[in-house]
């Protein structure tokens, strides 16, 4: 048996009830920023190494919260485990985006494609959530998290990284059929996943959609909503899951936030590219918001930092169903003490603002 939250303001807000003062976290708060964090992946050799081992996950995961007064911890591990654990041989060489030995390169490995056994392939991921779920004894939730379906394929077609990942685009628009197979295979995945890691003591859940605002509108709905909307509603009917609010993240998407609103999740979150008093009027009361600091502004100096901070605080205002964030993920170059700068300060102002 888990012990009794001590820090609920994350999930509190995420059900859009009021809270003493606006939970924060960090996209990739667990990361090459924190020196500690590039000492343990250097004990275990390269990233998925360190991925793999739950000691490992579990250490790296922790890090951050030792250091700054963070309102959730995260899983540390990948979106591309899922493409790794269907046989795609994924890698990472250091200071390098991700690499598939095996790239999707035919409708015959496509085919060949089935949903990974969360208890055989992606079991360290479930150990790596009930060690840190222990570990965490109450102090604050944790995040599990996958990629979605579209992100996800745009690096098993393209088998790296890329700017436009043009190639799932073309089979989009050339074999619609085929890109729909494999988008299919992929949310039935992820949903298992997520339900998994619920089941393992995940207790909010993430959809990283980094590559959605690639997409047009309607392509969007097609190719990327579409399936992130099947993933929630398969988990709302899992026992582990059902209960857990599930965040949608599609990052340059912030034209489909009223139709995201609709899918059925708790929170969105949104990037920088949008005031987030304009994304609350989008949403309607609908959902929470979580974001969304340019994170190039812990670049600045403290006094810049406490400001920006305050103009999102401000732009959101005191209403319930904010959970702060960066817009998209912290940057290696960050010096550690500006997050401090930054966490404190949206603990202190998100007080004000709420006249305590
Ligand atoms: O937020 C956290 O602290 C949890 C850990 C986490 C990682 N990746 C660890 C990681 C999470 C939530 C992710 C998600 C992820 N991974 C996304 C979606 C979010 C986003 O940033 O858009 C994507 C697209 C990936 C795929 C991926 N993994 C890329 C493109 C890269 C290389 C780019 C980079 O930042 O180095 C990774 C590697 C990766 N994943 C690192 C970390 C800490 C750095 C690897 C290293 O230690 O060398």
């Amino acid at each position: 048996m888990n012990p009794p939250l001590k820090n609920d303001r994350f999930l509190r807000a995420l059900r859009r009830e009021p809270v003493d003062t606006t939970p924060v976290w960090v996209m990739r708060q667990a990361g090459r920023y924190l020196p500690e964090y590039r000492a343990t992946r250097e004990r275990a050799g390269s990233f998925m190494g360190l991925a793999q081992n739950p000691e490992f996950a579990c250490e790296v995961t922790l890090q951050p919260l030792q250091r700054f007064d963070l309102d959730a911890a995260i899983l540390f591990s990948d979106i591309l485990t899922i493409p790794d654990a269907m046989g795609l041989g994924l890698s990472f060489a250091q200071g390098e985006g991700p690499q598939f030995a095996h790239p999707l390169r035919s409708a015959t490995d496509i085919a060949r494609l089935a949903v990974p056994d969360m208890d055989g392939e992606l079991r360290y991921v479930m150990d790596a959530v009930r060690l840190i779920r222990r570990e965490l004894a109450g102090r604050v939730p944790l995040i599990g998290f996958a990629g979605s379906p579209w992100t996800l394929a745009c690096y098993m077609v393209e088998g790296s990284g890329s700017r436009d990942f043009a190639t799932l685009k073309a089979m989009c628009w050339n074999e619609p059929a085929l890109a729909h197979q494999l988008l299919d295979v992929l949310a039935c995945s992820v949903s298992a996943y997520l339900a998994a890691q619920a089941a393992a003591g995940a207790q909010a859940l993430m959809v990283f959609d980094t590559w959605g605002g690639l997409l047009g509108p309607a392509p969007f709905r097609e190719f990327s909503l579409r399936y992130m909307a099947q993933i929630v509603a398969a988990l709302k009917n899992d026992a582990h899951a059902r209960e857990l609010p599930v965040i949608l993240f599609s990052k340059g998407a912030n034209a489909h936030l009223a139709e995201m609103a609709d899918s059925g999740c708790a929170a969105l979150g949104v990037d920088w590219t949008v005031d987030l008093a304009d994304a609350r009027r989008a949403v309607g009361g609908k959902v929470a918001l979580q974001g969304n600091l340019d994170p190039a502004i812990l670049r600045a100096g403290p006094e810049v930092i406490r400001r920006e901070a305050r103009a999102v605080l401000d732009s959101y205002g005191p209403h319930p169903g904010h959970v702060f964030n960066l817009g998209h993920g912290i940057t290696p170059e960050v010096d550690p003490g500006h997050v401090r700068v930054l966490v404190d300060e949206v603990h202190t102002y998100g007080r004000a603002l709420r006249g305590a």
